[in-house]
């Protein structure tokens, strides 16, 4: 842990900002049972928190998604990595994300999960990034708009370090310090 790193998003506007999406979600799926799809790895810390703040039935289940793509761009490729154990027919299900950027992932998760025919299909993400937006994706519950940063923490990985931060934060370059 030799990077500097700078505070974006602090620990206490982090949770209450998922309380106060946790409650709007209670709101809008009040009488159904909530099917969290969480994409792994970055979405974990965020849906374990958002799902303690659901007053509702709640499931789960984990997905891993590769997109491939020239550098650090993703292509809208998406490979399953890991797949649902469950079925999603019929179910309200919220896709539960870290941080949305290209957009190019998203929308071809959100565009296969549809063909399994769930009742529903919303998107909920921790981070989102209009800035670098390439492909549109209809996104339901948005917890912070940030600007074009790269940024780690609560689930968010910078060369796989820095997940458990418990703020999200920007990574500081040796010459910016
Ligand atoms: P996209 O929306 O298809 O471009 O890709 C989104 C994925 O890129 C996210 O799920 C993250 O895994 C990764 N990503 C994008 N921006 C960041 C960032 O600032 N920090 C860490 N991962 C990021
Ligand atoms: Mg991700």
């Amino acid at each position: 842990m030799n990077d500097k790193i700078k505070v974006l998003v602090s620990e206490e506007d982090v949770n209450n900002k998922i309380r106060e999406i946790g409650a709007q979600i209670t709101k809008d799926y009040a009488g159904k049972q909530v099917h969290m799809i969480c994409v792994l790895k970055g979405g974990a810390f965020f849906m374990c928190e958002l799902a303690k703040r659901i007053d509702l039935d709640v499931s789960l289940d984990f997905m891993a998604v590769s997109s491939y793509g020239s550098g650090t761009e993703s292509s809208g490729v998406v490979k399953i990595v890991k797949d649902l154990d469950e079925s999603i027919t019929g179910k309200d299900v919220l896709i539960v994300e870290d941080i949305i950027d290209s957009g190019r992932t998203l929308a071809a998760l959100k565009e296969m999960l549809l063909q399994r025919n769930p009742a529903s299909l919303k998107i909920c993400t921790l981070l989102d990034k209009p800035d670098r937006r390439v492909t549109h994706v209809d996104v339901d519950y948005v917890c912070f708009d940030i600007p074009d940063e790269f940024v780690v923490g609560y689930g968010l990985d910078y060369d796989q370090k820095y997940r458990n931060l418990p703020y999200i934060g920007v990574v500081v370059n040796e010459e910016q310090q």
